[in-house]
């Protein structure tokens, strides 16, 4: 099962994913994470990490290197969404080089790949690498990855979720945000990917829950469950510690157990 979480900027995405992947491995499951944020760069602190690995993009050769295939099969007419841009197709991420995968406790960390320089040009490299990675992957029963997005919906124009099971959405309270959600739904049913619902984050007061879940309620959205406003989690995330302990929490166990219900 490989499942995308999206949502709007700092709606608390890597937050929810790092806690997820913490919990989910506690329930039995290995948890792979494809950090395809080619922006924020501490998802390897919060699921635990010293550092990140090498990235996916490293693998496929470099950003030039394959921006250079992406035109030359561009100008042979090739379409993007069916375009070969890795060495070599990877179809378990356990097959990837030690230099590319970190991993403890049952939690493995893979990364697409960070924009380093100005006028280094768009990101859409980024996304084929993240897309054919995603795409070929196949996973065993016990296993799942949780791949976390950058902000919006530009990774839904290169295609990255029809390489998914599922999308996950993640609404903080705000009206910007429910309306992502409602775009987030359509687009992923579009790419062929389930959609079985979203995590409503930053919760801050039984009046704030109400106001949401009504908005989600009429627009025919399903709440997978709430995660209340944590202080101690933005504290972890000014501090760069691992959310482990943050997520032995009542709530994030019920999300998870909803996700091995429905995504299972
Ligand atoms: N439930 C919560 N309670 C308190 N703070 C939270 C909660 N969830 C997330 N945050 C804080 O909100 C900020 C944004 O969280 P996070 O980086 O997880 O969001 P994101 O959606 O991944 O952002 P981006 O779009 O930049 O990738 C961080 O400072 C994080 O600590
Ligand atoms: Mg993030």
């Amino acid at each position: 099962m490989k499942i995308c979480i999206c949502g709007k900027g700092g709606c608390g995405k890597s937050s929810i994913l790092s806690l997820l992947a913490y919990s989910l491995t506690r329930s039995g499951k290995k948890v792979y994470v494809l950090d395809s944020d080619e922006s924020n760069n501490n998802l390897f602190r919060m699921i635990g990490f010293d550092y990140p690995p090498q990235s996916l993009m490293d693998f496929a050769g470099g950003k030039s290197q394959v921006k250079q295939k992406m035109r030359s099969r561009f100008s042979k007419g090739e379409g993007e969404p069916d375009m070969a841009v890795l060495k070599e197709t990877i179809t378990h991420p356990g097959s990837l080089p030690d230099e590319y995968i970190v991993s403890h406790n049952g939690l493995s960390l893979m990364v697409t790949g960070k924009i380093q320089h100005a006028l280094e040009g768009c990101a859409c490299a980024m996304g084929s690498v993240t897309r054919e990675f995603v795409k070929h992957t196949s996973l065993n029963a016990d296993e799942l990855m949780l791949i976390d997005t950058e902000a919006g919906i530009e990774h839904f124009g290169r295609g990255v979720e029809a390489g998914a099971d599922c999308v996950i959405g993640v609404v903080e309270p705000s009206l910007e945000s429910i309306s992502l959600a409602k775009t987030i739904r359509n687009l992923t049913i579009a790419s062929g990917s389930e959609f079985p619902g979203v995590i409503v984050n930053k919760i801050n007061s039984g009046q704030q829950k109400e106001i949401v879940a009504g908005n989600l309620h009429n627009a025919g959205i399903p709440v997978i469950g709430y995660l209340s406003y944590i202080l101690g989690l933005q504290d972890a995330g000014l501090n760069g510690f691992a959310l482990s302990d943050i997520s032995r929490n009542d709530e994030i166990e019920y999300i998870t157990g909803k996700i091995l219900q429905s995504c299972f």
